[in-house]
């Protein structure tokens, strides 16, 4: 039975992916080169700086760690920058009714995200009040695709993993979900997400009962 649902937050909760392509293609651009919508799906759920290590290759620039470091701190000041025009109506579509449904149902709600802003974004969008857990990139110490980040969210709740659901847009997250033991949703198209083990649009069409129903129960 499902006991606990974990959520990711970026492109599942709230749609700051378009956030993030933004300030990482800012980076690129002021490195002298362009970053492709299909190679920003290579950073979704990766760190910070290991998406600044991804993007650097694909430019086949070099840089210094201290030189690293202050782009990605400009990233995150240029994303932060861009987070700041959302309001609870950025949360995406059916989210609330989802997460309200959960909790009616007595399934026990936490987080698990790559992001060292994650409290911030939820705050913003006034979500925080939901979750009873979160485990986020300040506390993890291997990022997704490793499977610490949902088996640290499925401990904190003291659920197995077996009746654990991870929703991801991710395909790194799907593979974290996967090798935590736990049945993956993946959020978006089936094409990319191909290892998760049910995949929708959003929480616009999909309900409580039909995850209920994809999972067995
Ligand atoms: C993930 C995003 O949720 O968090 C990635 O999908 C992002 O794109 C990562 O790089 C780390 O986020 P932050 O907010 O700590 O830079
Ligand atoms: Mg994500």
């Amino acid at each position: 039975s499902i006991q606990a649902c974990l959520f990711d937050l970026d492109g599942v909760i709230v749609d700051t992916a378009r956030f993030h392509y933004i300030a990482w293609r800012q980076v690129a651009n002021d490195l002298g080169f362009d970053l492709s919508h299909s190679q920003n799906e290579l950073l979704k759920g990766i760190s910070r700086m290991e998406s600044l290590d991804i993007i650097l290759s694909i430019g086949g620039v070099e840089l210094s760690e201290d030189e690293k470091v202050r782009r990605a701190t400009e990233k995150n000041t240029h994303y932060l920058e861009l987070c700041q025009q959302m309001t609870p109506d950025d949360t995406l579509p059916g989210v609330r009714v989802f997460l309200d449904d959960l909790k009616a149902k007595s399934i026990k709600i936490g987080l698990g995200s790559a992001s060292k802003n994650a409290r911030v974004i939820l705050e913003r969008i006034d979500m925080l009040k939901y979750f009873e857990t979160i485990v986020d990139g300040n506390r993890i110490t291997k990022g997704k695709p490793d499977p610490q980040v949902f088996l640290m969210g499925a401990d904190d709740l003291h659920i197995a993993p077996e009746h654990c659901v991870v929703f991801e847009d991710a395909v790194a997250g799907i593979q974290s979900a996967k090798g935590a033991g736990m049945f993956a949703v993946g959020i978006g198209h089936k094409s990319i997400l191909t290892e998760a083990d049910i995949v929708v649009a959003g929480f616009d069409e999909f309900r409580v009962e039909d995850l209920l129903v994809a999972f067995g129960e």
